[in-house]
């Protein structure tokens, strides 16, 4: 950050007067606790009593010997209670709100993941919690809702605009102005005005000091490249940050290339030239806009990828040229999900697929004694209704098809 709450010329806090005092005092709450070593102290044995952290690095045998290049290392964010990276950052939050003494936490989510990691947040410290949520995210991921219910949460489905992530964040922003003396807004991803962007690469950041050390163990180097898909960027933040300052390891960030890059369905915002910079919920960044600044719409094979804009610190390391910016198409990523699956027995998140997807391409062509990380930002079960279409699967529509006529005959 080279000015307050700018990364270069992205982020910022573009926020209605209303609010301004509400970041004020949450950045306040923010300096504090990253001052006060016992913060992080607490958040490690929270993350590691509650969220089996530290989580491990797994080799990939299987896949290193099937690709006959670098060997394949796995950085399993799939562990964390909850199946996700989404985790780190809402327990750390989690925290920051019992400092600042409120009682009620509202959040966006797109997947579901972020949604089902507040209210599980929200369930263990005793808070009050509303999820927002796309009309169309609620359709396609019942599963999330329903477990969000169950933890508690009241989740509104949001009619506005396309009805997914970025009406969702619109949606709890509103909420966010008539409730602010009592309400934390937990923002699920490294965007959204500062000191969101920091705070959230903060807690995630607890994947790369992990990682760094456990690589260099098991294998005596430093990677030669590290892979994270990238949505609004926080996974990608939190594993890139452990390795910055090591000029040698390249950092790719993958998103989502939807149907192709040349169709204009995608979420590719730093590596098409779809997508160009202008402010939007309260930061400015790239995003996929027409020429009035309206937002297009963006397609993903994964919800969590499916976002119109990028972190601002994303945007600006990509200006850097510190990150290169790669995107892996819908096709391509339910390929690698099933190649992991049958060959380490590990099921990745769609979402996580991307990485694997570009790992996949860039692995043969470099020397077996190099070694590359990949960092599984959740697990896939989520994903079975997706992917079960995928793979166009009989036996899986047979089920369905059962349940729905027994849920009819019962009326
Ligand atoms: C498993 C998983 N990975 C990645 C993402 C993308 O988010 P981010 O780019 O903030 O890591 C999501 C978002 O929902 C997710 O559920």
């Amino acid at each position: 950050m080279e000015e307050r709450g700018y990364y270069g010329q992205f982020g910022g806090a573009y926020v209605p007067e209303s609010l301004v005092a509400t970041f004020d005092e949450l950045e306040s709450a923010f300096r504090a606790a990253k001052a006060d070593p016992t913060f992080w102290a607490d958040y490690e044995t929270l993350m590691s009593s509650y969220s089996c952290r530290p989580t491990p690095i797994t080799f990939a045998e299987n896949l290193t010997q099937h690709f006959g290049g670098a060997r394949i290392y796995i950085k399993r964010e799939d562990l964390n209670h909850t199946g996700a990276h989404k985790a780190n950052n809402v327990m750390g939050q989690g925290l920051l709100v019992k400092r600042m003494g409120k009682r009620r936490v509202i959040a966006e989510t797109g997947a579901g993941q972020h949604g089902v990691a507040t209210a599980t947040m929200a369930a263990k410290f005793g808070f009050e919690c509303t999820v927002y949520m796309g009309e169309v995210d609620v359709a396609r991921q019942r599963p999330n809702v329903f477990w969000m219910e169950r933890l508690g949460a009241a989740v509104v489905p949001v009619t506005e605009g396309s009805r997914t992530l970025k009406d969702a964040i619109n949606e709890a922003f509103r909420d966010w102005v008539s409730s602010m003396d009592t309400t934390h807004y937990v923002l699920g991803t490294a965007c959204g005005p500062h000191p969101f962007p920091e705070m959230v690469s903060y807690f995630q950041s607890i994947i790369g000091r992990e990682a760094r050390g456990q690589i260099m163990k098991l294998t005596g180097k430093l990677p030669s490249r590290v892979y994270a898909c990238v949505g609004g960027g926080s996974n990608a933040m939190g594993i890139f940050s452990g390795f910055f300052d090591d000029a040698g390891v390249g950092l790719v960030g993958v998103e989502a290339g939807g149907r192709g890059l040349d169709t204009g369905e995608h979420a590719a915002r730093l590596c098409s030239n779809d997508a160009s910079i202008g402010v939007a919920q309260g930061y400015k960044t790239y995003f996929l806009q027409n020429r009035d600044g309206q937002m297009n719409e963006t397609h993903s094979v994964a919800a969590g990828l499916d976002y119109v804009g990028v972190s601002p610190i994303l945007a600006h390391l990509k200006q850097r040229g510190r990150v290169r910016f790669e995107a892996a198409t819908d096709r391509e990523v339910v390929d690698a999900l099933a190649l992991t699956v049958r060959k380490e027995g590990i099921i990745p998140a769609l979402e996580s697929s991307h990485a694997f997807a570009q790992a996949f391409k860039e692995a043969p062509q470099l020397p077996s004694d190099a070694v590359i990380l990949i960092n599984q930002s959740g697990r896939g079960d989520k994903d079975i209704f997706t992917i079960a279409d995928a793979f166009d699967d009989p036996s899986w529509r047979k089920f369905i098809a059962d349940k729905a006529e027994a849920y009819r005959a019962r009326g």
